[in-house]
């Protein structure tokens, strides 16, 4: 659906002129000024920094209503596509507008399934990392280097082909650059398993023995996929497009989002929330001593998998895998320890005013963590996890800024607060 022009116009007076800026309305009842003419009309720009504000696109893929807690995914409610769907009928949701039909669910699992190895000469490629880095710049850099070993996505075909091969090589890339890590052969992909637990499998399984996927863990980790796989235009979504404007590689592109989604306040948050619960169990879990310390001006520490930019209340994903935290700490009999630090913190931090004031809640990754501990993924893989669910986000984000009418290249513009013309006078003759 194309935005409504609204009827009703804004005005702004600036040097004794008034100008009517257009109001655009969307799906959902949001409007924006449309600015796009203010600066050639009027000589001014806007400012907004962090774009706390800025529309940046027009976009029909995700809704988010922060102030009710709402996220739908093309008109779904992440409620519904959690209880009812699978991580990859979301994916194909999110890139072509409606759920597939049964036979195109099929066949688009199927060619998934069937491009799930990777090229013999590329998987030399992990060998060259470090052991000890960390696997985040290295599924980076393997997903930039994708676009060394296939064709630019140029055309519908060769779009649709590397949407596949992107999508299908992501579990065994992060596998790879995990066993890599660790110093055991990567394993190879298993086709007669579903997604989520091919990548158990292949994460967890060794050549030595069998290892059988227990279906309680597959279907969590698919159901975390599924509440990350797209969040509007968050940093690492608005890094792809700025990115993929310039009408780069998408494998380069797809490898900027996650280089974006690496960062602590991003993505790399649920690492910080693991590495936060485990200082707290150490200093003897006062939940209450570390919310001191968040809320002291004078102290960086933050409550990680608190606060959102968009969300001023409960995040809809942070109450779903509150309560799958517990069903999979019950599934594999481990420690609730973590978990009810995690829920003291909130308990504690939902009834400060410091909190509640700022109208700050947990975010998705609160409580994402206690999860992939539970099922024991490493601490420095959780971001990977991630970047695993977000990618069919990313790649429907950047198959939208192509296909609009209004595409053009990403430019924002500044205000220059650095020196004046100066002449040159070498420092040492000043
Ligand atoms: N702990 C303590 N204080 C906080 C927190 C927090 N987690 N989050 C925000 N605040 C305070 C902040 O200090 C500021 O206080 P004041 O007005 O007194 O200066 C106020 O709340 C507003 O914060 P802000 O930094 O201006 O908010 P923002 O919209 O720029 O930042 C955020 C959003 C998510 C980066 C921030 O809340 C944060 O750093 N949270 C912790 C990191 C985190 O959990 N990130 C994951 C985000 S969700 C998943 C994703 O999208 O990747």
């Amino acid at each position: 659906m194309n935005p409504e022009k609204s009827p009703e116009t804004a005005q702004l007076i600036y040097g004794g002129k008034t100008y009517e800026l257009p109001v655009v309305e969307g799906a959902e009842g949001e409007r924006a000024v449309d600015i796009s003419r203010l600066r050639k009309e009027s000589g001014l720009i806007t400012l907004d920094t962090g774009y706390g504000n800025t529309g940046a696109c027009k976009s029909a893929i995700t809704f988010i209503d922060g102030e009710k807690g709402i996220l739908r995914y093309r008109g779904y409610p992440i409620e519904d596509l959690a209880e009812h769907s699978t991580f990859l009928e979301v994916a194909w949701l999110l890139l072509y507008g409606e759920l597939p039909a049964r036979g195109e669910l099929d066949t688009f699992l199927e060619e998934i399934t069937q491009h799930t190895m990777l090229h013999e000469d590329y998987r030399r490629f992990f060998g060259f990392m470090p052991k000890s880095a960390h696997p985040m710049p290295v599924a980076a850099a393997a997903v930039a280097a994708l676009s060394t070993f296939y064709r630019e996505a140029d055309t519908e075909d060769r779009i649709y082909r590397a949407v596949v091969r992107l999508l299908a090589k992501m579990p065994t890339i992060a596998t790879y650059a995990y066993k890599h890590s660790i110093g055991q052969p990567p394993m190879y992909p298993r086709n007669d398993l579903d997604y989520a637990s091919n990548f158990l499998y292949m994460m967890f399984g060794t050549p030595c023995e069998e290892y059988s996927v227990d279906p309680v863990i597959a279907r969590a980790l698919d159901l975390l996929l599924i509440l990350h796989a797209d969040h509007e235009q968050n940093c690492s979504t608005s890094t792809v497009r700025l990115v993929g404007s310039s009408l780069s590689s998408l494998y380069a592109t797809i490898a900027s989002g996650i280089s974006a989604l690496w960062g602590p306040l991003h993505g790399g948050a649920n690492q910080k929330v693991i590495e936060m619960l485990e200082r707290i169990a150490l200093e003897e879990g006062s939940a209450d001593l570390f919310l001191e310390r968040a809320k002291s001006k004078g102290d960086t520490t933050r409550l990680m998998g608190f606060g959102h930019r968009v969300y001023k209340s409960y995040d809809p994903r942070a109450a779903i895998l509150k309560e799958t935290c517990k069903e999979v700490i019950l599934a594999v009999g481990g420690s609730s320890r973590l978990l009810e630090i995690a829920m003291r913190l909130e308990e504690v931090a939902l009834s400060d005013d410091y909190f509640v004031s700022r109208r700050l809640y947990p975010n998705v990754d609160f409580y994402s963590g206690v999860i992939y501990q539970a099922i024991g993924i490493p601490v420095n893989m959780f971001t990977v996890m991630f970047t695993m669910g977000r990618l069919p986000g990313w790649i429907a984000q950047w198959i939208e800024m192509r296909n609009d009418p209004a595409f053009r290249i990403g430019r924002p513009r500044q205000i220059y607060t650095g020196p004046q013309e100066r002449p040159y006078v070498p420092r040492e003759e000043r």
